[in-house]
């Protein structure tokens, strides 16, 4: 269950700063991480995801939620990286993270990244298809790149459709992502142009898609992950070392999400790859799991202020401050959270509205008949659960600039991301437009 927010005077406290405080020192719209919550998660999976037999390893799939601060909390909670862009793994480097634990991820990566994964000696490339083996291939027989002791894993695709909105799901059997585990020659054509290459090629990479719920989504894909390399080991003679189960742990965003706990979830994994290590009689020693939403979503928070109201025949708007430019989240997968009027925190949620952003969209709406405490404009909506694939998915359509992000802590605010101002909107612009030479 997510935590509680505590309440104050009538108004909602985050960290131990209430949100009039927040919204005149930071303005809105503002993304709030309470900062202690999101240390919290980052401890607990990597203390819940231990084993006495395996060596375990939690990346944080940084998509959901990445920046310089964010960086230095994994770094400071033992916690690998999962980037997939050279825009997160330029982060990562200027972050001072530890580029051996750093996990480079896509589906498309190009020469120029899979370059610059090299020159930095990021630990581990997870190789997504036989083109991109073969790149890195010839990439490592460059003598500026000699050196460096690149490790791989594949993605594989075990085919496993789980319950989540289409979008979001990766192992149906289409799917973009890996190599169908049914492809098993090219599979093998992968490894061998890797170890011809003296590439190291320690296992297999999957991710089953994201927001599930069904602890049984994620056992039957390590079952199946397992007895796909124990085929593959029959048929090729390749020994698995380290297997990497992907993400996808749901979260709590409106009451009608029943997310597994962290603990739980993390000890289900560990007992169901040490079950299959010893049944299947693998050798594989090294496990690691790629949570992102679950580890930044609930600690963190949106803060709008509410600004003109208007009621059609059959509904109440809410206009606020931000909209589908800051949360995509609503327009995109039909994502439904939890809103509060967080100046009138005390009072019974009797009324039923509709949020809609600022954008020139018809959908920019984030909330449809949902239910909230009474309001007026110049009130504050509180939105819960945020702190995932919000400021990640932001976007400047209509111009609007990319909202701030604070940490909370101890009744103290910190920037972790200073909002966008006007002239940085349009510093890359040419009033005269440049010839390109
Ligand atoms: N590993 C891989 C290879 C992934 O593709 C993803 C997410 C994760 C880990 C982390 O999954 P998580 O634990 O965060 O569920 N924008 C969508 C979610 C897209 C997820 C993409 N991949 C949303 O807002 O719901």
């Amino acid at each position: 269950m997510h935590n509680a927010i505590e309440i104050r005077d009538g108004q909602a406290v985050i960290g131990g700063v209430g949100v009039r405080k927040l919204a005149s020192s930071c303005g809105t719209p503002l993304y709030i991480y309470d900062q202690n919550a999101l240390e919290e998660r980052m401890a607990e999976f990597v203390s819940s995801f231990k084993s006495d037999t395996l060596q375990t390893s939690v990346l944080y799939a940084s998509k959901a939620f990445s920046c310089l601060a964010v960086y230095k909390l994994c770094q400071k909670h033992g916690l690998a990286l999962d980037v997939v862009s050279a825009g997160e793994l330029y982060t990562a480097y200027k972050a001072g993270f530890d580029l051996k634990n750093v996990y480079f991820h896509g589906n498309n990566k190009s020469r120029k990244e899979l370059e610059m994964a090299l020159k930095l000696k990021v630990g581990t490339i997870i190789v997504d298809n036989l083109m991109e083996a073969e790149l890195l291939a010839f990439l490592v027989q460059k003598p500026e790149y000699q050196s460096c002791r690149v490790n791989t894993l594949l993605r594989i695709n075990p085919g496993i459709e789980a319950h989540t909105h289409q979008y979001i799901q990766t192992a149906y059997v289409d799917s973009k992502f890996g190599i169908s585990i049914l492809k098993m020659d090219e599979i093998a054509q992968i490894v061998q142009t890797l170890s011809q290459a003296g590439i190291s090629f320690d296992g297999f990479h999957a991710h089953i898609g994201s927001q599930i719920f069904e602890q049984e989504a994620f056992l039957a894909e390590i079952t199946k992950v397992c007895e796909f390399a124990k085929t593959f080991e029959e048929q090729f003679g390749f020994v698995t070392r380290t297997l990497d189960f992907g993400g996808g742990f749901g979260v709590w965003y409106t009451d009608a999400d029943k997310p597994v706990a962290i603990e739980q979830i993390c000890k289900a994994v560990i007992s169901q790859a040490e079950a299959e290590k010893e049944r299947l009689n693998l050798a594989f020693d090294s496990i690691c799991i790629e949570p992102g939403r679950s580890i930044v979503a609930e600690a963190g928070y949106q803060l709008y202020e509410i600004g003109f109201l208007k009621e059609t025949q059959n509904r109440k708007y809410i206009f606020i401050d931000g909209g589908m430019t800051d949360n995509i989240r609503p327009a995109l997968y039909q994502a439904d959270y939890e809103f509060d009027v967080a100046t009138n925190m005390d009072a019974a949620k009797t009324e039923t509205v509709t949020i809609a952003g600022k954008c020139c969209e018809s959908g920019d709406l984030l909330g449809s008949e949902i239910t909230i405490q009474p309001y007026q404009s110049g009130d504050l909506l509180l939105v819960h659960s945020t702190g995932a694939y919000g400021y990640s998915m932001a976007s400047n359509y209509n111009k609007l600039p990319f909202a701030g992000v604070v940490f909370v802590k101890d009744g103290k605010i910190y920037w972790a991301i200073k909002p966008q101002s006007l002239n940085e909107l349009i510093e890359r612009e040419l009033l005269e437009v440049e010839e390109v030479q």
